[in-house]
């Protein structure tokens, strides 16, 4: 049987997947690691930084390691702020070797190549333990679901699960109320979706949402603190 998962290249060079079963990409068409870059490391990362210059370790939870290239920006964010990150990400269905290996995250920026091999070492990097992966980035990574995984304090949130018009189960209001409840004081949670519906839930359970502009290609995108 062929593999459901194809490489894809978007609009700015980098690679992101396209799932055929979906009929969905992991990114946007438009740039998958542009859009990394602005949806979770400048309004993610930078933001809490920002409000939180002296709160040390920075705890992130992704839903959705996918090709890492998430966890693989964020590494190369904490090594160059000096600020150590405790990573959390969950994943369901982990790509296969012939897949991770091909993408070409590396290639995007020379000022950052030298962080090229992490990316493989945070596929290879064990299940469902923690690991350390350089001097400021420890990462667990948990073969589960959002449904099932057990959540631990966290500052930043990176919702990037795919488009609720293909996964509608994981934009549930009960889902946000989990991540909620285990957010601290002052957290944030980022993500690409703009959609009235997420907003209202968001709100509704007691998030401050803002509207911000979208990532190239994209009008807008939603940031909610706690
Ligand atoms: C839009 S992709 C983004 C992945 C990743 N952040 C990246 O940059 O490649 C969504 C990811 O969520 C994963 N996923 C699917 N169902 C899930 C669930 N119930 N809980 C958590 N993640 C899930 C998918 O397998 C996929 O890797």
């Amino acid at each position: 049987m062929s593999n459901p998962i194809k490489i894809i290249t978007t609009e700015d060079g980098s690679h992101s997947l396209y799932h055929e079963g979906l009929k969905e990409t992991y990114h946007s068409f438009h740039g998958a690691f542009r859009e990394s870059i602005h949806v979770f490391m400048l309004y993610g990362l930078d933001s809490w930084l920002m409000q939180n210059p002296n709160k040390k370790p920075i705890r992130v939870f992704e839903v959705g390691f996918g090709t890492g290239l998430n966890a693989w920006l964020s590494l190369v964010w904490a090594e160059q702020n000096r600020v150590p990150m405790l990573y959390h990400t969950i994943e369901p269905f982990p790509l296969e070797e012939e897949i991770y290996s091909q993408l070409n995250y590396g290639e995007m920026d020379e000022s950052i190549a030298h962080y090229r091999p992490y990316l493989q070492q945070l596929h290879r990097a064990a299940w469902d333990s923690g690991t350390v992966m350089s001097e400021y980035f420890n990462m667990k990574k948990e073969q589960t679901t959002l449904e099932e995984v057990q959540l631990y304090p966290m500052d930043v949130v990176f919702y990037d699960a795919f488009a609720p018009k293909k996964q509608p189960e994981l934009w549930e209001k009960q889902l946000f109320e989990k991540i909620y409840h285990m957010m601290r004081p002052g957290a944030v949670l980022t993500t690409y979706c703009a959609t009235g519906q997420l907003r209202r839930d968001l709100a509704d359970i007691g998030f401050q949402v803002e509207k911000q502009p979208g990532p190239p290609g994209k009008k807008e995108m939603t940031r909610a603190w706690k």
